[in-house]
């Protein structure tokens, strides 16, 4: 088993190892007394892990009461917040209780942010069941609902108190779930591991998911940790993001967000100037079954793009890949989007 401290606004643990649901109970009478717990899933984790969670919670004392609400990022929304809230209020918890978010990112983003406003804040954890949630969104405690404007539009920063992420669930993961957690995996690959992206280029990254999630998990507490509030350094993050989110609205959201990144960081790649590094990004996506191109023109993404949230005013920050291991932060005038787009999606053209 792995841990991974955080010591920011809240310190607190990450542990990555075989089994964790099943010891969830126990890890939990470490931190919190008996008290009650919502435990909120959606309706596909909900017959997968449940119930063994359950199981080690009643073993450890705990009571619990669970709130499924139907899988996919269309609840992610004010509408299953609110009855979320009401639920935890119907449950009479109180500021000495805590909530379990038990699923993927929308899960976790969703009961984090009720966590985040129920009775001005209570405490949450994260069990993460999906790859792109074991190393992303259940660490660095941004949580949020969309709004019909676009993704994540209100939310709140509160960290989790425990992050226990079960290697054996992670391992069961249907082939594209895990596809759309490696993009992320080979975003962090791109930004600070060399030897990580590496291991993403071969079909054989399945066999060392532990040691990926770790490395993973390292390099987010490292920019979390010197930026929390994401005024500065974490914005690295958003390799890939805001070519990838301007190609997942161009295609209604049908493209799921992880293969928007994967084709957003080889755009990013192409765009810089890199075509080197961008092979190297077409080689890592196409080992991790992800795409690395699109159809849309760059006047349609770029119209896209412009309503991004990461704009400020008339200029956007950009995460550009110079090589493998090393990406710089540009400010880039909005102007330029489009024909950052084109230079991009060409170099990929040349390069396949
Ligand atoms: N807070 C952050 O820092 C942050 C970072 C990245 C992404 N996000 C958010 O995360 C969300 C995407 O996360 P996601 O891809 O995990 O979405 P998700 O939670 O919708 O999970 C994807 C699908 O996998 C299913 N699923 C989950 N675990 C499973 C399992 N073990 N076996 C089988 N199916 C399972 C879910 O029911 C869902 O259908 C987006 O809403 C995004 O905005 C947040
Ligand atoms: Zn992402």
């Amino acid at each position: 088993m792995y841990q991974v401290h955080l010591d920011i606004s809240k310190s607190y643990d990450i542990y990555i190892g075989s089994g964790l649901i099943e010891k969830a109970g126990a890890f939990l009478s470490g931190i919190f007394p008996r008290c009650r717990i919502a435990v909120i899933t959606d309706s596909n984790v909900y017959p997968l892990y449940a119930q063994k969670l359950g199981k080690s919670l009643t073993e450890s004392g705990y009571e619990y009461d669970t709130f499924v609400f139907p899988a996919g990022e269309q609840s992610k929304n004010l509408s299953t917040l609110s009855d979320i809230l009401e639920f935890m209020a119907d449950h009479q918890l109180t500021r000495s209780d805590f909530v379990i978010a038990l699923g993927g990112g929308v899960t976790g983003d969703m009961a984090g942010f009720a966590a985040a406003v129920y009775a001005r804040g209570i405490p949450f954890v994260q069990i993460p069941t999906t790859l792109l949630a074991a190393v992303d969104s259940s660490v660095g405690g941004k949580t949020a609902v969309d709004l019909k404007a676009g993704k994540n539009l209100a939310g709140a920063f509160h960290q989790p108190s425990l992050v226990l992420t079960d290697t054996d669930v992670i391992a069961d993961l249907p082939a594209h779930l895990l596809s759309e957690g490696a993009a992320e995996v080979i975003k962090y690959g791109v930004l600070e591991d060399t030897e990580l992206f590496d291991w993403m280029c071969s079909e054989t990254w399945k066999e060392k998911l532990s040691e990926i999630i770790l490395r993973s998990v390292k390099i987010k507490q490292k920019f979390v940790s010197e930026d929390e509030f994401d005024t500065g350094v974490r914005k690295l993050l958003n390799l890939g993001h805001t070519f990838g989110h301007a190609i997942e609205k161009c295609a209604d959201f049908s493209l799921s967000h992880g293969f928007g990144v994967a084709i957003g960081m080889a755009i990013a790649a192409g765009a810089a100037g890199k075509k080197d590094v961008c092979a190297k990004i077409i080689q890592a996506n196409t080992a991790c079954h992800l795409p690395f191109s699109c159809d849309f023109s760059p006047a349609e993404l770029a119209h896209a793009a412009l309503t991004d949230k990461k704009r400020s005013g008339d200029y956007v920050d950009l995460v550009m890949p110079h090589k493998i291991g090393h990406c710089v932060l540009e400010k880039t005038p909005v102007e330029y989007l489009s024909s950052l787009f084109e230079k991009g999606l060409a170099a990929i053209k040349e390069l396949t």
